[in-house]
């Protein structure tokens, strides 16, 4: 496979928010996809095609109406570049508009799922049923199309629910392919792939590792420096860029906030002590919690504990003659999701190994730049790192000082972290955490009266949660059999003398948060 000329489809983002799952979805069947913002010029679509083999476009849903002054437009050149475009909800209505076809308001929103009747199971509808369950999120509606187009769906609100031109490989559809709830919306994503465009499924993970180490070669020129935060991202990347230059030639600092979960700091040692990595491992728990010390603000203990990684991480670069900076940035990091920027600041995500400011290096390296998650864990698989930290759960940059609530102290971290030790094995042993996307406990700081042994206690409610989530913009608490959740709630009291009390959080996301910080 040759990197550079690779099959791709790309997807033009007008700010809906499932742009990245439609570039994952593309990815899964082994077929590139890259987002690029809406206004991209058919011109630039041409240059870009001379690097990499442009087999279709999609269009990305968003929340504006086409008519709308300020509502984001496309090139017209671009339907007419000859390459398949499929347009998905706002993308379909902008097509539909584009070409003379009625946009209206609809008389009803519709919004969740939905029936649409295929009138034409053809093209990009190919073996679907005549009813089909289908996921609408949308207030405005193509009503009506000029004559060189077809309807090929409708549902009871909305006459044209997907289209296409007669001559032209050019797709429209009101629904939105791309999320789970749209039954056979993987089906309609790959016929347009793979029938329409006739991609060929070259994207590998294989192809990705050795392009990738030879890319690194010809980057780094000397040694090179990476902050592992004890995650897939960052553990991959150094992972990747060790066996590509040697361990020697990476310096690879982990900080030992005193946050971490029981066993990931040993966990880390024994894997990049055994990969051959220069590892160092800073312990910095006392500076940490005397930066902490008595503040109760959850955005600012974020800040802190980002300031102080960053300061921890720069002393020790500024110590060891590095040119290069290693990072194990991901794909959506880079891309936002949504063009408009509209989206409201509920928590700072302050992910540990922040960008250093005051230090100057040849390059910044991101060998993980254009990877997915699930894409990364691939990666991990290929370069043999442990299942624990392949499948580690995400766990918050700032660790468990956002799993206490208010101010941060010794004796806290260690009743959380045993606390969350004894949820974590008893899930994990139950069979339970496969379908699991997170599961963990929090000290609420709350005090409480008990009986422990034969006399009153007073001491602290422990909370644990456990969800299911894809993508953790939504959860639903999971139903964990009962016998599961009284032993927890047993050994945690049983075990930590300073706990009396355990509750188990069954508030889903919205509107409760993931972390209770
Ligand atoms: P929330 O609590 O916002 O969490 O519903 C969504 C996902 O993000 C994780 N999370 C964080 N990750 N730094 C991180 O790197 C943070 O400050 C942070 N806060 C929440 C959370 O664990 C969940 O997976």
């Amino acid at each position: 496979m040759e990197m550079s000329k690779r099959d791709t489809i790309l997807i033009l983002d007008f700010g809906g928010q499932y742009t990245h799952l439609i570039g994952r979805n593309v990815r899964e069947n082994n077929v590139y996809s890259e987002i690029m913002p809406f206004d991209i010029t058919a011109d630039k679509i041409t240059e870009i095609g001379s690097v990499s083999n442009i087999k279709g476009i999609i269009l990305s849903g968003g929340p504006d109406s086409v008519y709308d002054k300020d509502s984001p437009k496309m090139d017209p050149g671009i339907l007419k570049l000859g390459i398949p475009v499929l347009g998905l909800c706002y993308g379909h209505q902008l097509i539909a508009h584009m070409s003379d076809g009625k946009v209206i308001r609809a008389a009803k929103k519709e919004y969740g799922d939905t029936e649409a009747y295929i009138d034409k199971p053809e093209s990009i509808l190919h073996g679907l049923h005549h009813e089909e369950k289908v996921w609408m999120s949308h207030g405005d509606t193509v009503s009506s199309l000029s004559k060189d187009w077809e309807v090929l769906a409708h549902t009871d609100n909305t006459p044209v629910a997907a289209f296409r031109h007669k001559t032209m490989q050019i797709y429209g559809l009101q629904w939105h392919p791309e999320v789970v709830q749209t039954e056979h919306g993987a089906q309609i994503i790959k016929n347009f792939i793979f029938d329409e465009c006739k991609c060929e499924r070259n994207w590998r993970m294989t192809g990705f590792v050795e392009d990738s180490m030879s890319e690194i070669r010809r980057t780094i020129r000397g040694k090179a420096i990476v902050a592992l935060s004890g995650g897939v991202d960052s553990s991959v990347a150094a992972a990747l860029i060790t066996k590509a230059i040697g361990g020697h030639n990476l310096v690879a600092v982990y900080v030992d906030t005193g946050l971490m979960r029981d066993g990931e700091t040993e966990q880390i040692r024994s894997t990049f002590t055994t990969l051959g990595t220069d590892l160092r491992v800073i312990n910095a728990e006392d500076r940490f919690l005397e930066a902490l010390d008595g503040v109760e603000d959850p955005e600012q203990k974020r800040m802190i504990i980002g300031k102080m990684f960053a300061t921890v991480f720069e002393e020790q670069a500024a110590l060891s003659g590095v040119e290069y900076l290693v990072q194990g940035t991901i794909y959506p990091d880079r891309v936002e999701s949504g063009s408009s920027g509209k989206s409201a600041l509920i928590k700072t995500h302050h992910n540990v190994g922040g960008l250093p400011k005051d230090l100057k290096f040849k390059a910044v390296v991101e060998p993980l730049r254009d990877l997915y998650k699930d894409e990364v864990r691939k990666v991990a698989k290929e370069l043999g790192l442990p299942e624990s930290i392949i499948n580690r759960q995400p766990f918050p940059g700032p660790g468990l000082a956002v799993r206490i609530i208010g101010s941060v102290t010794k004796e806290k971290l260690e009743i959380v972290r045993h606390a969350d030790h004894i949820v974590t094995k008893e899930i994990d042993g139950s069979g339970m955490a496969e379908g699991l996307w997170q599961y963990f406990a929090v000290l609420t700081s709350t005090k409480t009266t008990g009986v422990k042994g034969d006399g009153r206690a007073y001491g602290y409610l422990v909370s644990f949660r456990a969800l299911v989530s894809r993508e953790a913009m939504t959860a639903k608490f999971a139903e964990l059999p009962w016998n599961l959740v009284r032993r927890i709630s047993t050994r945690i009291t049983n075990e930590i003398p300073e706990v009396v009390r355990v509750a188990y959080d069954v508030t889903d996301k919205p509107p409760a948060t993931v972390e209770w910080e």
